[in-house]
């Protein structure tokens, strides 16, 4: 009888003993047994069939969401211990400047600017800061002679250099020529750029400019007047210069 059931339902030899509840047959019945492949990154289960659900499905049983990290750690580590934030060092540097005549040795941090050496380090608060890019000519000093808005340069890129302010240039007893002439001419009305405007005036002084007004003009542009003195400063540029 038995055996005309399995030859009426062809594919029911496939069952077996154990599968009916007979545990009198010792052999290993499951290891016969096919079991479905369902890892999603596996050959045969193609990209089509890889859907969010199915993958975190196959993490959740296969215990895969444990190795992951794991995985992910050793996968990811050189780049980005490659790309990890360097803490960096800002440095001191040492520098020894001539600055109006008197030899200043200081340790500064290597990104200060030479404009706030001289504001904040040494006091000398005559040298204005207008803009700080180097577009306004407020800041005006003087290195080794020749004019250099202070702002764009690093006080370290100046050791061993003589440098010269505003306040080393005259004082209200001894004015330089031009600061005279800037009074006499009334070159200036708030006097934040005058500082910057002198400095440029006395270093225009040697260097190869023209004898016309519109030469003044062109070698002043750099120096920004937001009062609008500007006649007023070029008169005073021309007098010194015609007495020299
Ligand atoms: Fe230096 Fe303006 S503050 S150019
Ligand atoms: Fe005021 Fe020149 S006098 S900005």
């Amino acid at each position: 009888m038995r055996e005309n059931q399995q030859e009426d339902f062809p594919g029911a030899d496939r069952h077996s003993d154990a599968d009916r509840g007979n545990t009198n047959n010792s052999a290993p019945q499951s290891t016969s047994r096919v079991v479905e492949n369902t890892n999603p990154l596996s050959e045969g289960n193609g990209a089509a069939q890889l859907t969010r659900r199915s993958f975190l499905m196959w993490v959740g049983s296969s215990g895969a969401a444990t190795a992951l990290p794991a995985a992910a750690a050793s996968a990811f580590a050189a780049p980005m211990a490659a790309s990890a934030p360097v803490t960096m060092d800002p440095g001191l540097v040492n520098v020894r400047l001539t600055v109006n005549d008197v030899v200043r040795d200081a340790q500064v941090d290597v990104r200060t600017s030479l404009l706030d050496y001289l504001r904040e380090n040494l006091q000398l608060t005559g040298t204005k800061k207008g803009c700080d890019h180097g577009q306004c000519g407020a800041c005006t000093v003087h290195v080794n002679g020749r004019r250099v808005n202070s702002c764009l340069s690093f006080v370290a890129m100046h050791d061993g250099d003589t440098v010269t302010t505003i306040e080393g240039l005259g004082t209200p007893d001894r004015m330089h020529p031009m600061q005279a002439a800037f009074v006499a001419h009334d070159g200036l009305q708030c006097g934040y750029c005058t500082a910057g405007q002198i400095m440029s005036a006395t270093a225009l002084l040697k260097e190869p400019c023209g004898r016309g007004d519109a030469d003044i003009k062109e070698a002043m542009s750099g120096n920004i007047c937001r009062c609008g003195a500007y006649s007023n400063i070029v008169a005073a540029i021309r007098q010194v210069r015609d007495a020299t």
